[in-house]
């Protein structure tokens, strides 16, 4: 079939009937949303002459999708979420706000409601057995001053790149926890040096991604939320340099601000200083979050997260 059949204007009539704009009841806002996503879906068939074969498999796969519960890996595969993130930056920048650490994606494998503890914490329950990351900073305001009884919700893989509550073989909350900071805004955890995410083989995602000649993999990581009261959150990532995918994360969420230096300590009095008999490694990161402001997009995000049992 030849493209472009229908004009624009039947397209745009169609989508507005259908979402219901002729209709007093409903919900303005979802039904603007409606006509415009479905305005520029048949737009998008028509001029790229989609099939039907091409239409009805594409839904298909959203189906099963769906029962998967896979979108959440979807949404940062095709980089939606990093692109909400680039949109916050904006709206941040334009309402003034500068200077805090930068954002990057939160993924779908966050677990609300992790054990907490005041100042340090373990997060790994040592049955798995690599290498020792010791890692700690402050969180400071951007005017510097030290920021006492802040949050810091901390998550991150296993050496296999599996998080607890998604991999049945781990135990709750193992590699999950919230340290709040002592009374000059610092932090400091031991735990294991996470391994990459992979896109779980045969899943949905990775036959879109395979469609589209590319990889599932993300480079090493470890996930924060950072919060203190009258400060915006801030949802963020360091990634582990050296990772083979530093620079190419399926997902989009390396930034070059939150990649940094791991020191590798080998020297025997300082491994004994720290209780251990191995090498080990140490990584140093503030953070700077910003204080509400008038005009700012939201930081805090109502988001559906799977629940520990
Ligand atoms: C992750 O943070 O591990 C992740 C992010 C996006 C998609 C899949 C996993
Ligand atoms: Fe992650």
């Amino acid at each position: 079939m030849p493209a472009n059949l229908i004009k624009k204007d039947v397209i745009t009539a169609l989508a507005a009937r259908a979402a219901g704009l002729d209709q007093p009841q409903g919900n303005p806002r979802l039904k603007q949303v409606a006509a415009r996503l479905l305005t520029d879906l048949m737009v998008a068939i028509d001029e790229l002459d989609v099939t039907m074969d091409e239409f009805w498999c594409g839904i298909a796969y959203l189906t099963q999708a769906g029962k998967q519960n896979e979108f959440g890996l979807i949404v940062p595969g095709v980089v939606l979420e990093h692109f909400l993130d680039l949109r916050l930056d904006e709206g941040e920048r334009r309402a003034g706000l500068a200077g805090g650490t930068a954002r990057t994606i939160e993924g779908p494998l966050y677990i609300a409601g992790a054990p907490i503890s005041k100042g340090e914490a373990r997060l790994d329950d040592g049955t798995d057995d690599g290498e020792v990351l010791f890692m700690e900073g402050q969180v400071r305001a951007v005017s510097g001053e030290p920021i006492a009884g802040a949050i810091v919700d901390v998550w991150h893989a296993n050496t296999m790149g599996n998080y607890s509550h998604f991999d049945p073989t781990q135990a709750s909350f193992n590699l999950r926890r919230r340290i709040e900071t002592d009374e000059v805004g610092r932090y400091r955890f031991r735990s294991i040096m996470p391994s990459g995410y992979a896109c779980p083989p045969g899943s949905q995602t990775e036959k879109l991604l395979q469609a589209m000649g590319r990889h599932g993999n993300r480079p090493a990581h470890v996930h924060f939320f950072v919060t203190a009261p009258g400060y915006r959150k801030l949802t963020t990532q360091i990634n582990i340099d050296g990772d083979k995918y530093l620079h190419d994360d399926f997902a989009f969420g390396t930034r070059d601000e939150l990649i940094p230096r791991v020191e590798r300590i080998t020297d025997a009095a300082e491994i004994h200083k720290a209780g251990l008999n191995k090498p080990f490694a140490r990584i140093q990161f503030d953070f700077t979050v910003t204080k509400e402001a008038a005009g700012a997009p939201a930081s805090i995000v109502a988001r559906e997260h799977a629940e520990a049992a």
